[in-house]
């Protein structure tokens, strides 16, 4: 193309976006899911960059967690050790596929211990109207405790008999068997996949962030159905059907359980001893965590300019923009905008949502 084409073409503002592609859980290399995921995100980048525009895409390892922390303890590692080698196997096959990729961070990150807790304590301190109006309460949970691993378990490290059909062996969540759905509480002689021990009931306190307000709700029906600042549906038009579903009339919007107790690879949770937050809270955090650490290093500006990370992330015309899966898309359209919006930080100006590889309509298997 020559330059007097390109000038034709060339649209008049030129844009200046961050790009985000789902961080990966750093307890396996990268599959096929994710190239797709990369190389449909990379086509997009490499054109709007084409198109003149300034484009930062960014991304990380998704680090924290239970099944994280219990991988890397079964491997005799460290959660850090573990995680880290994992982040090594990541350049060969990002430069192997020619992603065009910014800067490559982690959500085990001093950035992202800063961000995720400033989100936190302005939720936490958030005032309407001149008055306490928090978004975070705290409640007390009933939990199955592991009394040998001295530790809450999560739904999938709990199997019993099915309440239903009394298979053995039966996560505690659903049957395999009969399909029942239910609750870890109504397992037949439930056991920890850990141990073997027999779980105990114990309550611990939880924090969670009211998503339930009709200030959030509503923030979030406009959101979800809203424009971006093109002028076009910031998501897809299924994306906003199951929103609708989610968040309409007869939608159930519960609070979000935000935090999990001690032993947790995770980020703690400011003035409260032994909590840290649930993966899921600091994961999205790293997109933010990442360009922070892209601007700090000094990558972002290497065509001369000087922005800070926060001048960047709060100048008007900075577009956000994440790619992610449908798996994903209750945290992405719900939680995260909230969570950014109640912080004062900038919303997203669109999520787009992928499918998944099938193989005679059946999901491919990653392995
Ligand atoms: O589902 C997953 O693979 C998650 N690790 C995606 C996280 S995306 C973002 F929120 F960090
Ligand atoms: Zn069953």
């Amino acid at each position: 193309m020559t330059s007097e084409q390109t000038a034709q073409t060339a649209p008049d503002k030129k844009r200046r976006i961050f790009v985000t592609t789902a961080l990966p859980y750093a307890n396996g290399k990268f599959h096929l899911g994710h190239m797709m995921e990369y190389i449909q995100a990379d086509i997009w980048v490499r054109f709007q960059r084409m198109r003149g525009h300034e484009v930062h895409w960014v991304c990380a390892d998704d680090t924290h967690g239970a099944p994280i922390m219990i991988a890397a303890e079964k491997a005799g590692k460290s959660p850090q050790d573990f995680v880290a080698e994992i982040a090594a196997t990541r350049k060969e096959y990002l430069d192997g596929f020619h992603l065009s990729i910014d800067n490559w961070h982690s959500t085990d990150s001093p950035e992202n211990v800063e961000l995720a807790q400033d989100i936190y304590r302005k939720l936490r301190d958030f005032v309407r109207d001149g008055k306490p109006a928090s978004f975070i309460e705290r409640r007390s949970v009933e939990q199955f405790y592991d009394p040998v691993k001295g530790m809450f378990l999560p739904d999938r490290y709990i199997k019993g008999e099915c309440p239903k059909c009394g298979t053995k062996d039966q996560y505690g969540d659903s049957c395999e068997n009969c399909s029942a759905v239910y609750a870890p509480t109504d397992l037949k002689n439930p056991y920890s996949v850990l141990s073997g021990a027999t779980p105990e009931m114990r309550s611990s306190e939880h924090f969670f962030f009211r998503l339930s307000d009709p200030q959030c709700v509503e923030f979030l029906r406009e959101w979800t159905e809203g424009l971006d600042r093109h002028g076009k549906k910031r998501l897809q038009s299924e994306i906003i059907a199951k929103t609708k579903e989610w968040l309409g009339e007869d939608g159930k919007m519960g609070d979000w359980d935000i935090s999990r107790d001690a032993p947790y690879f995770g980020i703690p949770i400011p003035d409260a001893q032994g909590k840290y937050f649930y993966v899921w809270l600091d994961a999205p955090v790293g997109y933010l965590a990442s360009l922070k650490n892209y601007f700090d290093s000094g990558k972002a500006n290497a065509n001369g300019e000087s922005r800070s990370f926060s001048e960047f992330l709060k100048a008007d015309d900075t577009e956000q923009i994440h790619f992610i899966g449908k798996d994903i898309v209750y945290f992405h359209v719900l939680f995260w905008p909230a969570m950014l919006k109640f912080a004062g930080y900038k919303t997203p100006d669109s999520v787009n949502v992928h499918g998944f590889i099938t193989v005679g309509g059946e999901k491919m298997s990653k392995s």
